[in-house]
């Protein structure tokens, strides 16, 4: 996948994920071997009014970088300022900026955002037009297969992304109205990659090796992005890349996955402080699933008040696990 600053034979992507894809957890991605990181959604009207919250979002690693930056909103005019504003300031963070054009949240549809632009092509193309030209880096956009099974319009809204001058678009093979339930339909995603010339990123159910193979096999797509299959489960970039060169991948062990709950969890804190006890909580909950007894140390760490006894739980899971014939 060829990108201006950007060239690389199938990388394998984190997807943004909102409440999930923070700063510590992508650096840990990319730590086990994940090729680019996305930020969780950023408002663009939020980054107009320098929102606290907005711009801790903006906050990368310098392990992750450069890493790409996702906006979302519905005014040109101001998404394209936000643009020049995020490229000035964050240039050598950044790799590309990415526009959401999928996300099926009715807070945000209904603010004519997200999945919303799918129904307003024209508007969508505005954008990425503006967006594309107040930009020094590459534009991409991601989008769904379409609103509703009635009105799938992922190829011609891929066509109007790229003459608009999005520079590679990510294509998630579900409807709106899907949301994330049913399967992802890849067909759609081949659709689109026979028909563009820009690369085009493949997203959807993809929670193995075996799955990104497919993926690839089935759609010919430039790069997979994964998403829910990451939660609790920064190995996959690993099994991916090992599935991708046909070679045996060793799947971690509790321990191992105790030890990575862990490591995520003292570099919450060292970005947030004390509130990295509440935010680590759902993290937590992907990181031991599965794991024998997980129902039972999933109750202790709700429980934890601190960051120390949140780690002294873990840390005794592992060693009762450990004693355990
Ligand atoms: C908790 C959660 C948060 C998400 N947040 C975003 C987001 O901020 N921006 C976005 O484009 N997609 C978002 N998505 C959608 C994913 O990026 C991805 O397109 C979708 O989950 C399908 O991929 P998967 O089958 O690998 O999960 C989110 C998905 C989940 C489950």
């Amino acid at each position: 996948m060829k990108l201006q600053g950007f060239d690389m034979d199938f990388p394998v992507m984190l997807a943004p994920m909102a409440g999930i894809t923070d700063m510590p957890y992508r650096r840990i991605c990319k730590m086990m071997g994940c090729d680019l990181t996305y930020t969780e959604m950023v408002s663009a009207k939020g980054l107009f009014y320098e929102g606290r919250r907005t711009k801790s979002l903006l906050c990368t690693a310098v392990e992750e970088r450069p890493c790409a930056v996702q906006i979302f909103g519905s005014e040109p005019g101001l998404m394209a300022e936000m643009a020049r504003r995020l490229t000035c300031e964050h240039k050598s963070e950044l790799v590309l900026i990415d526009i959401n054009m999928g996300c099926p949240a009715p807070k945000i549809t209904g603010n004519g955002e997200g999945c919303a632009l799918m129904r307003s092509p024209a508007l969508a193309s505005r954008i990425i037009e503006a967006v594309s030209k107040s930009s020094c880096l590459p534009v991409t956009v991601k989008f769904r297969k379409g609103w509703d099974e009635g009105s799938v319009n992922a190829l011609e809204f891929a066509r109007v992304a790229e003459e608009s001058g999005a520079a590679a678009v990510a294509v998630h093979g579900r409807t709106r109205s899907q949301m994330y339930s049913g399967k992802a339909d890849w067909d759609i995603i081949g659709e689109v990659k026979a028909a563009l010339s820009i690369p085009v990123i493949g997203n959807g159910d993809v929670f193995s090796g075996f799955d990104a193979v497919e993926l690839r096999r089935k759609t010919n797509c430039d790069a997979v992005m994964v998403a829910r299959g990451a939660r609790g489960n920064p190995w996959i970039f690993g099994e991916i890349k090992a599935a991708l060169a046909g070679v045996e991948f060793k799947r971690p062990s509790d321990a191992e996955r105790i030890d990575m709950a862990i490591l995520h969890t003292c570099q919450m804190e060292a970005h947030i402080g004390a509130h990295a006890a509440a935010v680590m909580r759902k993290h937590i909950a992907f990181y031991v699933n599965g794991i024998p007894g997980a129902a039972k140390l999933r109750r202790e760490v709700n429980a934890c008040k601190t960051v120390k006894e949140l780690v002294d739980s873990l840390k005794s899971y592992k060693a009762r696990s450990a004693n355990t014939p």
